[in-house]
């Protein structure tokens, strides 16, 4: 359990863990490339940590050396796990990997924990099996445990309808071993990390716009060889920060190295159309990524908005945090479209409901999102996490800005993304 109080301001300078999605990508593609690869800045979370432990059961070989990584690749030639691998309480995991071992000829079994072993897979399976690879598991295959054996495969053509960076990445990642053409459409841009780092590895993809959207293809029979990646700071876990020095007066932060690519940067443009000071300093280019220095200023005013479907990617993950502005800001906030929030970690909707409700909240909702009408005051609350990770620092930005004392169920699950949440915040906080 951790307890929270109302905190005066927020003030300094930090560099939050490096991207959790570009951390994931960076090993898998070292793993199946040639050669060595070097990754700098690696985050190392229960999730990071799950993909590593599985490039290393299928023969990677992997030196670490501080917050560094130097891969070995296997140019997909992986050997057969003799154990159940684990992908824990990673999606992303689970997903690329199944991905990767429909390219393979042997028997593996992939599983996860419990929340995992809830998330639908089917998603992924049935493009895979379309491109010819054997996968069974719980549910006709949407649950894990879930097996694969792979081998020969032919290019697809699949419409992508929830824009899913996992799905678009599974199929990606077994398309460079498939025969032919593998073309992903998808109707609004999810996160496109795993193409700006194929394009580092030296494969060649198309991306255009059609009618139906985005169009990405992908020609089999592609070497990808190793090189250096350095990962940015994480723009999920800065969202936390920014959003703690919007909500308190006399706050400023320089939130250091961020990734700012268009596909994930959607809470801070909201934040700013809502009315807050964050602003982009220092702009460059790392690793084929955009990155900035993040300023905010608190105290402004806040105005409600509505997001609608296609705003739904480009904030995902910072969607229960963005409803904990909206409560706070005047006027009332709609947001629809984002029903998949009810199949990451744990429902996100309903836990965002219940949790803020608990807070004092003006709140309803939907299948696919909710209504707040924004409230002057939070007051304090016995937060349930159901041990997501989002949910437990979301909450704690809340129990900083909320009148009266908070608690967090399990304050433990934030080591999923960021090991060291606790204590970053401590470094940031001025008491009254
Ligand atoms: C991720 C993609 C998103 C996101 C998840 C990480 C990724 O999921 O919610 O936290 O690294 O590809 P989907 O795009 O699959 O919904």
């Amino acid at each position: 359990m951790y307890k929270l109080k109302k905190a005066k301001s927020v003030k300094g300078e930090l560099r939050v863990p490096s991207d959790k999605s570009i951390s994931h990508r960076a090993v898998i593609l070292s793993a199946i490339a040639e050669g060595k690869s070097v990754i700098r800045n690696w985050l190392s979370s229960e999730d990071t940590l799950a993909t590593l432990q599985i490039a290393k059961a299928l023969g990677t070989k992997v030196e670490t050396k501080g917050n560094e990584l130097m891969i070995t690749g296997r140019d997909f030639n992986f050997c057969e796990p003799d154990y159940v691998l684990d992908a824990r309480n990673s999606g992303t995991t689970a997903r690329l990997f199944l991905g990767v071992l429909a390219t393979q000829e042997f028997f593996s079994v992939i599983t996860g924990d419990e929340s995992l072993r809830n998330r639908p897979m089917l998603r992924v399976v049935e493009p895979l099996r379309q491109m010819g690879a054997f996968l069974d598991g719980r549910e006709k295959g949407n649950k894990l445990p879930i097996c694969v054996r792979g081998g020969k495969l032919k290019g697809v053509s699949f419409f992508n309808k929830r824009a899913s960076a996992q799905v678009k990445s599974s199929l990606l990642l077994a398309g460079l071993k498939a025969e032919g053409i593998t073309e992903i459409t998808e109707p609004y841009l999810s996160r496109d990390h795993t193409e700006r780092m194929l394009k580092l590895f030296g494969a060649n993809i198309t991306q255009l716009e059609g009618s139906s959207g985005h169009i990405i293809k992908i020609a089999g029979g592609q070497k990808l060889y190793g090189c250096e990646v350095l990962c940015p700071a994480d723009p999920s876990s800065a969202a936390f920060f920014v959003a703690l020095a919007t909500l308190l007066e006399d706050s400023q932060l320089i939130l250091k190295d961020v990734l700012i690519n268009p596909t994930r940067d959607g809470f801070f443009r909201k934040l700013r159309q809502m009315g807050a000071y964050v602003e982009y300093a220092n702009v460059r280019e790392v690793s084929g990524e955009p990155v900035a220095d993040i300023v905010v200023e608190g105290g402004r005013k806040l105005k409600g908005l509505n997001i609608t479907k296609e705003d739904v990617p480009s904030l995902i993950d910072e969607l229960p945090l963005l409803a904990l502005v909206m409560s706070l800001a005047e006027g009332s906030s709609i947001v629809k479209g984002a029903e998949e929030l009810r199949f990451k970690e744990s429902d996100r909707i309903k836990a965002v409901v219940e949790n803020l409700r608990s807070m004092g909240a003006n709140i309803e909702e939907y299948q696919d999102g909710f209504y707040i009408e924004g409230v002057e005051k939070l007051k304090g609350a016995n937060i349930k996490t159901y041990s997501d990770h989002r949910i437990a620092m979301t909450f704690s930005v809340a129990g900083l800005v909320a009148e009266g004392e908070t608690t967090i169920d399990n304050p433990e699950c934030v080591s999923v993304s960021y090991p060291n949440f606790y204590e970053d915040l401590n470094k940031i906080i001025l008491q009254t």
